[in-house]
This record gives C-alpha cells, structure tokens and sequence, in this order.
C-alpha cells in the first residue's frame, strides 16, 4: 500500500495546516465564555467529514454541545467502525506558564504546541485525514461512522442520551477510539484498559465569617488546618487510600500479567528526570507503572481558603476547600466509592467544623479484551507501520464513556492512541510530534483494511 506513503508525502502540509487551524479554535467546554468558540470547532470538524467524503453529515444538537455525526456506508455485509473522539479541550490555565500563546499554535522541534495538540484534537484529526486518504485511494474497505462530542473534558454530560436515542444509527462491529498515549515510537504499545473516576469537592466550615488571628487563633478551629490534617490523613504511612472499603472491590491482578508489565520498557531515570524529581512516591509494593494504571489512587487537584492576595493579613479563616479525585480500576463502582468518601470524610471531622462534600462527575474504569479481531487488526496495523509488535499496556487516564458504549450499544473498544506520556495534554505547552500525527494517519487505513479481511 505505497499509495498510503505516497499521499501522506503530497499532502502532509495541508493535513498539519489543517490541524493548526482546528487548533486555533478555543473550544474550552468547562469554560461558558468560550460557548461560540465550541460551536465553531464542531462546524470546523463537520465541514472537513464532509469535504473528505462523509455522508449525512450532521451537527446533532444535546444539551449541552453538539455531537458531530457523518458516515460511509457501503454495505450492510461489510464490518461497520465507529469512530469517537472529541473537538473540545481543557482550559488553558495557568496561561503564563506558556511559551506561546495556547490558541496561537507553533510548530518547534517537529512538534505543534497549542492546547488540545495531542488531546484530542490532533488524535481525532488523524482519523479525518486517513477516511480523506482512503476516500482518494480507491475508498473505504468497510462501513465507517464517526461521533466526534464536544463535552469529553467535562464529563460527557450528554452523550449516553443522545447515544440511546439513536443505537440505530450508531450500530456497529467495533468502536475506534484514539485518544491515549503509546509508550514512543520505537515501543509502540496499545492500550489495553482505564481508570474510572470519583470527583468531588469538599467545604469546612469554621466560625462563621473571617477572625483575627490574633485574637482568637489558639482557640477556634482553622478549616484550613483541620482540611490540611483530614487530607494528610486519607493515606496511610504504606502510601495506601485510608477509606474503609476502598479497596474491597479491586481486582487483583494476575501474576503473570504482572511480569508482563514489568517487562514493559520505561525507565524511571528518565521519568524522574522528565519531571524534575529526585525520588517517585506511592503505594508501597507495587511499581511506578501498577501505580499509575492498576491501582487506585486519591489525589487534591485544588485547594484554596483564606488569604491570599498579596502581602500579609493575619486572618482566621472561615472556610476551606478542595477538590479530590480518585482514581478507580476495574471492579470499583464509582458512585460506591463516592459514598465511601463522603461517609468517611463526614465522619473525621472534628466537631469544631462542618464538613459539605458534593459530588461531580465519574466514570467507570475499562478493560478492552486483546483477544478480539479488533484488537488484532490493531495490533497488525501498528506492527506494519512501526516495524514492531505493538505490546498491550492499561494507562491511568480515564475515558468512561468506554465502558458506556459497552453497556448501551454492546460494542467492545479499541484504544489505539498514538500519543506520548509526554505530550503534557492538561498542562501548559501541551504538545503533539508532527510524526505520531503522521504515523497515526499512515497506521489508521491498515486498521480498517485489516479489520475487514478478518472478519469475512
Ligand atoms: N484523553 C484523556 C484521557 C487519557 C489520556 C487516557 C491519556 C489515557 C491516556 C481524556 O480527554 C481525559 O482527559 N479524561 C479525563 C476524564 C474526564 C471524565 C474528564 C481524565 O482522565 O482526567
Ligand atoms: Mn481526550
Ligand atoms: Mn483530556
């Protein structure tokens, strides 16, 4: 399939213009101020289906942001792919810490930075630009629909009902989703599983408004101290999560799948140097990356209260915030494990405060089967185009609706992200290597081709 090579090579300019226009584009879903912004990406996104090819094209409305439905459909004998990924990104903040502008994308170093590079604007735009690629080089082998929603960032809100409101139209053999990471180029790696997710926010109330330290620090109790100490105390000294039950549900993982993690390649030199850290930390007995993929986890993500504009003001404070994540893996019920927090968190709380947690959103932990033909057409793909047997590998970052379309269309997923750990997606100079752009294009209709000789 040279003509693969040969297409990419005549028109990879325009296919990174393309994703640099898209990118321009601040599609901030948690952020109402950037409402239009959202809307435009989802046109952007709908014009170029159309203009690669795709039938039935069609911003369909929710509650929220629009979903971007098109299709190919050739024949009801053939296999059908979904394909889902998301135009709307994460806010932009702490904007100073940018180099360049995060709606002003640069090309350096053979990487484009602008926020949503690599999550997932420049991942779903693959997918776009490979469906164009085959359109122009004799057409799709099999039937291909895509869903491209605009409320990924912020909990995918509407998507299960617009999903069972049209199981017909969303029909399918397979879903493709590419919005991970790989572990780099030379080990290219398929992921293989998520994490689900509980979040919530936490209030402490002391006295009822703002005290002078002075003159009734000592005597009545800081929310901020008694956060900070309730917080300290939600591990445990093995680095372990001190909830009662939280572990109860947690599937242990075999032995052997263990080894074969460990034999993965990563290196932690180079992981603590990446983030500028002498040391790693967490639970005790397990490695960086059971850490960071089978294990369940409890972190703050924000913590604020008090004073803290510029210079000093001797303040008692009345209220205290924060909002904590944890981490789930397979077997762990989301909304089980919120109770869990909330019923624990109320119930260290000295008396000298109140403690309000509420809830946001969740998500249940995946794993994808590596035995289907989906998976196998994935991995032959990855292995054409990188030269490598792809290893299969679960990754930290949560993606619920994986475990959605498993529940209310029955359809099993295929992560094949071509991300990098590194790409800092959620972080300023969030970046995405022109060459995972291209390698992804290039590995994508391999996908398809072998998706559909499997299956017949
Ligand atoms: N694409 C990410 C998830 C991801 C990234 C999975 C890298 C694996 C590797 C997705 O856009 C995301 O950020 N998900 C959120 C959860 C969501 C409910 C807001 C997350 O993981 O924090
Ligand atoms: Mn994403
Ligand atoms: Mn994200």
């Amino acid at each position: 399939m040279s003509e693969i090579k040969n297409y990419i090579a005549s028109n990879q300019e325009r296919f990174i213009g393309e994703l640099i226009d898209l990118l321009k584009i601040p599609s901030v879903s948690a952020d109402k101020a950037y409402a239009k912004d959202v809307h435009e990406a989802a046109r952007y996104v709908a014009d170029k289906l159309q203009e690669a090819g795709a039938d039935k094209v069609e911003i369909c409305q929710t509650a929220g942001y629009p979903i971007v439905y098109g299709e190919k459909l050739l024949d009801s004998s053939l296999p059908t792919v979904l394909v889902y990924g998301h135009y709307d990104v994460q806010p932009a903040d702490p904007i100073e810490l940018w180099t360049s502008p995060p709606f002003e994308p640069v090309v350096k170093d053979g990487k484009i930075y602008a926020r949503g590079a690599s999550d997932d604007k420049g991942q779903m735009y693959m997918h776009i630009k490979a469906f164009e690629l085959m359109m122009r080089n004799g057409g799709v082998p099999c039937n291909v629909k895509f869903m491209i929603e605009g409320e990924e960032e912020v909990g995918s809100d509407n998507l299960e009902t617009f999903v069972r409101a049209n199981t017909e139209r969303l029909s399918c053999d397979v879903v493709l989703i590419s919005d991970t990471a790989l572990i780099s180029l030379d080990n290219p790696s398929i992921t293989s599983g998520l994490r689900g997710l509980s979040y919530l926010e936490v209030e402490v109330t002391g006295p009822n408004r703002d005290l002078h330290s002075g003159i009734y620090g000592g005597a009545v109790a800081n929310p901020i101290n008694v956060l900070a100490s309730m917080i300290a105390s939600l591990h445990d000294e093995n680095g372990a999560v001190n909830i009662p039950g939280f572990y109860e549900a947690v599937e242990k993982v075999s032995e052997e799948e263990r080894a074969l993690m460990a034999k993965a390649p990563f290196s932690l030199e180079e992981y603590k140097d990446h983030l500028d850290i002498e040391d790693v930390q967490g639970e005790k007995g397990y490695s960086t990356l059971e850490r960071t993929s089978i294990r369940p986890t409890l972190d703050v993500n924000g913590i604020w209260g008090g004073y803290i504009g510029e210079g000093a003001k001797t303040v008692l404070p009345s209220k205290a915030f924060a909002k904590i994540s944890m981490r789930l893996v397979p077997n762990q019920d989301s909304a089980s494990i919120t109770n869990l927090f909330q019923e624990h968190f109320t119930s260290i709380a000295p008396k000298s405060v109140q403690v309000i947690v509420r809830p946001h959103h969740g998500g249940e932990a995946a794993v994808t089967p590596t035995n289907s033909v989906a998976y196998k057409a994935a991995e032959k793909a990855m292995e054409t185009t990188f030269g490598k047997r792809p290893i299969p590998l679960r990754s930290g970052g949560s993606i619920p609706i994986v475990t959605m379309f498993e529940k209310v269309l029955g359809i099993k997923t295929v992560l094949m992200g071509f991300g990098l750990d590194s790409d800092a997606i959620h972080s300023p100079n969030e970046h995405y290597a022109i060459a995972n752009y291209l390698k992804g294009i290039e590995t994508i209709p391999y996908f398809f081709k072998n998706f559909t000789e499997m299956n017949s």
